[in-house]
């Protein structure tokens, strides 16, 4: 019981002054459950709404691909730059450390590799998403891949309806495939059925017109990288998606791939929560490089 000694009368009742409301800084948010925004605060930063993410959920597909071979050797360090860590759950479990709190939005489909036709996904348990505690799903829609569409569509809104039990929100991943457009049209088209199905985050590919993606998504936009480009090609792509606006990305081979990834991954930030212009991030690139 509590010490009953010295009990003191609340007096500071702030009369006169209207209730404090703030406003939430994640796009499409402001009507969800106190948990969903905690999470979703856990990974975009409230002070300047966006998020650097680190994604190396790559094997689940393609097996050790360059800059991959060794997590434990490569991402591991560059996890304290990270805002969240995009993975899959053997990943997790086998190779990051527990003690990192980062904030997880795990892969949570999983199906055919690239010997087969890609997008033939099915999801992961909830049960599990629960047990490695993580702070959002990610799972990928195939819009426009005749065999594969409805089933993905299917696995996002199975997810959306598990996770929203639980206040865990869920990224939708719009895959490209091989006969699709690379345009604004397709990625609009795709993020907007991703966010029409319920995904709180959306992430999807840069491309001319950005602008029309992120103005018709109602929640937030990442970007992923897409091929290793040179550095300061792929610090302009960053650029360009937050100018057009772009809550931040979710980025792996541009960073892991990198001649030096921990300093690409500090000048990703420097583009994204500090508002520096390619050159500017070039040369904290170079700077960090040495
Ligand atoms: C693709 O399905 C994976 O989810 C990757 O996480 C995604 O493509 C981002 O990685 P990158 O920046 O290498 O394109």
């Amino acid at each position: 019981m509590a010490d009953l000694d010295d009990l003191r009368e609340g007096s500071d009742f702030g009369l006169g002054v209207a209730s404090q409301n703030q406003s939430f800084h994640v796009k499409g948010a402001s009507n969800l459950p106190w948990g969903m925004k905690d999470r979703l605060s856990r990974i975009f930063n409230p002070k300047t709404g966006r998020a650097v993410m680190l994604a190396f959920d790559h094997g689940f597909i393609m097996g050790p691909t360059s800059g991959l071979e060794r997590i434990d050797l490569t991402i591991v360090p560059l996890i304290e730059y990270a805002d969240c860590l995009m993975c899959t759950r053997g990943i997790l479990q086998s190779t990051i450390p527990a003690n990192t709190n980062k904030p997880i939005c795990l892969r949570s489909d999983a199906g055919s590799s690239i010997l087969t036709e890609l997008n033939d996904n099915v999801l992961i348990d909830i049960e599990d998403v629960i047990r490695m505690n993580v702070t959002a799903m990610a799972v990928m829609l195939a819009i426009g891949d005749t065999a594969n569409e409805a089933k993905t569509v299917a696995n996002l809104y199975k997810a959306v309806d598990k996770a929203s039990r639980y206040n865990i929100p869920v990224m939708g991943v719009t895959a490209v495939g091989k006969q699709m457009a690379r345009d604004a049209r397709y990625f609009g088209l795709a993020s907007r059925i991703c966010a029409e199905n319920g995904a709180n985050i959306v992430k999807t590919y840069y491309c001319d017109g950005f602008e029309k993606v992120t103005a018709a998504c109602p929640v937030p936009v990442v970007i992923a990288g897409g091929k290793k480009l040179e550095e300061k090609e792929a610090l302009e792509l960053c650029y360009r998606a937050v100018s057009e606006g772009a809550a931040g990305v979710d980025m792996g081979r541009n960073v892991f791939q990198s001649t030096s990834p921990a300093a690409m991954i500090q000048a990703v930030r420097g583009v994204i929560h500090e508002g520096l212009t390619p050159d500017q991030a070039y040369e904290m690139f170079n700077d960090l490089s040495k």
